[in-house]
């Protein structure tokens, strides 16, 4: 693989809509200018990941992960950032201008990558053989064709053969250059005791599984005669590119049906999936025979809350999974459950129904799953008073777990009906059984706390250097603490001014803030990033925070292409607006009746079409620098730019037409002055604190320089004064609201 060239890179970064992209694993709602839904980072059942689409940002304001699409994607997927601009470009149909890669870079490529590619070239390998080969067509194919699977299901679920000799694809997979090692780790090939290489899936028709994303992950190989050895089913083992237990087989082609329906259903195996979805319910995933962890269960909870588990007939197995689907209870699902007729699987029956009957069948036989545990379980309890208690018990149990009060006290009142007990008697159950489960998850906390704290002190290196949140105002709530003076460590007092004067050059870079004469006599406007840059030049200051100062770099050099790419904007606003044009106009000619209504219409429509092109070019000028530095290519400045820019309080601000709420950008030419002053006194602190060190240096010495003792008097004193004109001015400091020299203010 080569690496990706500049210009599509910026191609894959301006298609890239965030919102779009993060729907391919979350479902997200609208709130305000944003998107919420729920992390898919960390298991939470209130949604705190939220969404920015003018910013192409989002973030978890629970656990913080986030950022631009590219950091989302390598985040979520675990991508390198090369691997993260091919997801994307894969997702918009951009093409790809590879550019050959030097020795080095193959070598580094990561083990990931080798191994999905890997897993590709097998894919496509047995893809073929089941349809190419002869061997293929007349066992595998004929095999799935006699199990009634169209050639579109083949197609879509990419279902395959591996031909019956020793190591075919193995052979094949070395002439293609693929190494030994990796074919041997996503298990594709085995090796035997005595050092003999062999096809892992030789002779069997293979089910891949692919990610959320659409790599493949593992493969899934099913014997076609019963004398084989082996079992009925081989599996790809664990590797770094499949957990089988944060995997759902189908999800990936189940996703878009999920979503629309907000509704999943879970079934066991690779074909009753795959039946279903011929059938037309295409909202179906697989545990793959094992019971449901809760990895595959939060998995899906970021999809949708309704969660239907069918059930092949037979009681054992029903009884046996009972507990797993208590956890989905526990995630905040709703959670129903649906009994086939007997001797059927979800695959036969959807074999043997036309759609809407089967469509029908799960309408009308799909129960609350409480209810149904409580059929269950009463089922030939009789008046056993023992069993009976251990059935209540087994009941109170699973209405604890639900986290939502509201369906909890729902459930309980139900129960006491059917069950026939005094609704205090069963809630008080309820209750002490939620204290239990409460208690247990303290001790678990407090064990692990404890545990961290002991593996911390033998190894105090690897406890997380983490720093406290710093609030975004703290640097303007400014006061000349006992702190500044006392630190030594210059970079660590700025910081926190550094950052904030950061923050408004990567949320505002681009915003006129005011204007300059020129030597010509016209007026230049000046930039919120041209104003820092003079500002700090004048001082002849420098940030000093490292990573601060890059970025700072970054954005500055952004000015560079900004014109351009800001009249390609200009063209692209102008289209908009023309289409504004054209749709109101013919609004216009439909509904308007007098020459009077056409004229005041299309005055109307005038000025909405300007609002529009100005609002576009005013989004895409205000946005322009986080939005390339939140993607750029350098971690740490994507990273520091999503954190700077995407602060919870901004979030959550509200704007009503009614309400006018003073925004921080009407305010920069207060805000922007106030943070570079501050700044500045900040450093002229520093400035002071390292004179006095000199000064009682100077002093301890045994024979004090006396010139040198003048000049560092002289100079310290010239820094105090300083110090009291700008203690003065922060003081004075006063803040009007309103605009003078910002663009526009919004209304
Ligand atoms: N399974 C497995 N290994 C086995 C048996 C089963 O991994 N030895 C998993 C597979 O994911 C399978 C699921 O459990 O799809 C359900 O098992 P089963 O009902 O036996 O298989 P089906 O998928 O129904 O396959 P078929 O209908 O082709 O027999
Ligand atoms: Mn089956």
């Amino acid at each position: 693989m080569g690496r990706i060239d500049q210009e599509t890179v910026q191609r894959i970064l301006d298609a890239a809509d965030i919102v779009d992209v993060v729907s391919d694993f979350v479902s997200l709602k609208r709130r305000g200018a944003n998107y919420i839904g729920l992390c898919p980072f960390h298991n939470e059942r209130t949604p705190s990941f939220s969404v920015s689409k003018s910013k192409g940002i989002c973030k978890c304001f629970s656990c913080g992960k986030g950022g631009s699409a590219v950091n989302f994607i390598m985040q979520l997927e675990q991508m390198s950032y090369q691997e993260a601009l091919r997801y994307l470009a894969k997702k918009y149909n951009i093409e790809i201008k590879e550019r050959e890669l030097t020795d080095k870079e193959r070598e580094t490529a990561s083990e990931r990558e080798a191994l999905f590619a890997v897993n590709e070239f097998a894919l496509l390998h047995f893809e073929h053989n089941l349809l190419e080969t002869p061997e293929g067509v007349n066992i595998g194919l004929s095999y799935f064709r006699q199990r009634g699977l169209s050639d579109a299901m083949i197609k879509r679920f990419h279902l395959g053969y591996s031909l019956d000799k020793r190591d075919e694809l193995l052979q094949e997979a070395r002439r293609k250059g693929y190494r030994d090692e990796n074919l041997l780790t996503t298990g594709l090939v085995g090796r035997t005791d005595k050092g003999e290489y062999y096809d892992r899936f030789r002779g069997r028709v293979i089910y891949p599984v692919f990610s959320i994303s659409g790599k493949v992950v593992a493969f899934g190989g099913r014997v076609l005669r019963k004398d084989k050895p082996g079992g009925k089913y081989v599996n790809s083992p664990e590797s770094v590119i499949y957990s089988k237990s944060h995997e759902l087989y189908g999800l990936y082609q189940a996703k878009p049906a999920i979503v629309r329906k907000n509704k999943c259903i879970i079934v066991e195996g690779y074909m009753d999936v795959i039946s279903m979805h011929q059938s037309g319910i295409e909202n179906v995933v697989a545990s793959s025979g094992t019971s449901l962890t809760e990895g595959q269960i939060r998995l899906l909870h970021r999809f949708t809350e309704n969660v239907t588990v069918i059930y092949d007939s037979d009681a054992a197995g029903i009884k046996a999974s009972l507990r797993g689907i208590d956890m989905l209870l526990a995630e905040g699902l709703n959670v129903k459950v649906l009994q086939l007729p007997d001797g059927d699987d979800p695959d036969s029956f959807a074999q043997t129904h036309s759609s809407s009957e089967v469509e029908e069948y799960l309408e009308k036989h799909e129960v609350d799953f409480v209810k149904f545990k409580m059929n269950i379980l009463l089922d030939g309890v009789g008046d056993d008073p023992i069993k009976w208690s251990k059935v209540t018990s087994d009941i109170v149990r699973s209405i604890a777990v639900i986290p939502d009060d509201i369906s909890r006290n729902a459930y309980i009142k139900e129960c006491c009906y059917s069950l026939g007990v005094d609704e205090k008697v069963l809630l008080n159950e309820v209750n002490k059984s939620r204290m239990a489960i409460r208690e247990q998850e303290f001790k678990r906390i407090q064990q692990e706390k404890t545990r961290a704290m002991n593996s911390g002190q033998q190894q105090p290196e690897q406890q997380p250097a983490e720093q406290p949140e710093q609030p975004s105002e703290a640097a303007t709530e400014y006061v000349v603490s006992a702190d500044i003076r006392k630190s030594t460590n210059r970079s660590a007092v700025l910081e926190p001014f550094e950052k904030q004067l950061l923050r408004y050059i990567l949320k505002y870079g681009m915003v006129t803030i005011c204007d300059r004469e020129s030597e010509d006599g016209s007026e230049d406007p000046v930039s919120v990033m041209d104003f820092v840059e003079m500002e700090l030049a004048a001082d002849e200051i420098e940030f000093t925070t490292s990573a601060y100062k890059k970025i700072l770099d970054m954005a500055l050099s952004l000015r560079e292409r900004y014109a351009e790419d800001l009249s390609a904007a200009g063209e692209r606003a102008m289209e908009k607006r023309t289409d504004e044009w054209i749709r109101g106009e013919e609004a216009i000619r439909l509904e308007a009746i007098t020459m009077d209504d056409i004229k005041l219409r299309e005055k109307k429509l005038l000025e909405h079409c300007d609002q529009v092109y100005e609002d576009y070019l005013f989004d895409f000028s205000v946005n322009y620098v986080e939005r390339r530095l939140s993607s750029s290519d350098d971690s740490e400045a994507r990273d520091i730019t999503a954190e700077l820019v995407m602060e919870k309080h901004q979030l959550s601000k509200i704007h009503t037409k009614f309400a006018h709420v003073e925004t921080e950008l009407e305010q920069l030419t207060q805000l922007l002055p106030r943070s570079i002053f501050e700044l500045k006194n900040a450093i002229l602190l520093c400035d002071i604190d390292d004179v006095q060190e000199e000064l009682k240096h100077e002093y301890s010495l045994q024979s004090p320089d006396k010139f040198r003792l003048k000049e560092i008097m002289e100079r310290l004193g010239r820094m105090l004064q300083l110090r009291a004109e700008f203690a003065k001015r922060m003081g004075e400091r006063v803040v009007t609201p309103g605009v003078k020299g910002v663009n526009r203010s919004r209304k």
